[in-house]
């Protein structure tokens, strides 16, 4: 499927179509440039899912953890634009992150494809020359 986001006015709307998608799937893995709007979308799913915490781009932590308010259900946001070697992703324990059930969306999983797990669904972004994002799941 294809979402479209013209503008940040409408990301929330983009959000809702997305979740609307995710279904019973956990792991989502976002490929696109750098500056595509990866991290600024992950955000908007995430508030719409109820998060209130003030959610960063986690350039300097590999993962963020957000919890949204009312279900008080965990969601984990990773970056690995940083990583180096496979062993710093052994290291922080990405099994129990992967696996644990919880919501997982993942930049920069070209980084980590090995140990990406086989049923983590792969979402594109791009930025169109309009400034429009394309979103594709
Ligand atoms: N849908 C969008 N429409 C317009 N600008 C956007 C959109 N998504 C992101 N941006 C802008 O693009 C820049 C990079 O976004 P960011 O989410 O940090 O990209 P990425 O995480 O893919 O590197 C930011 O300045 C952000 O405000
Ligand atoms: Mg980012």
């Amino acid at each position: 499927m294809e979402i479209r986001i013209t503008s940040l006015e409408n990301i929330r709307e983009a959000a809702r179509q997305f979740i609307a998608a995710m279904e019973e799937n956990t792991v989502f893995a976002f490929y696109g440039k750098m500056g595509a709007g990866k991290t600024t979308f992950v955000k908007a799913v995430c508030e719409e899912l109820g998060v209130t915490d003030v959610i960063n781009s986690p350039t300097f932590a590999i993962v963020n953890e957000y919890r949204a308010d009312e279900s008080g259900e965990l969601i984990y946001h990773f970056d690995f634009y940083r990583i180096k070697r496979l062993e710093e992703v052994y290291d922080m324990g990405y099994e129990d992150y992967f696996y644990s059930g919880a919501l997982c969306f993942i930049e920069w999983p070209e980084l980590i494809e090995e140990v990406l797990p086989e049923e983590a669904v792969r979402v594109t972004i791009e930025e169109l020359e309009d400034g429009s994002r394309l979103i594709r799941l």
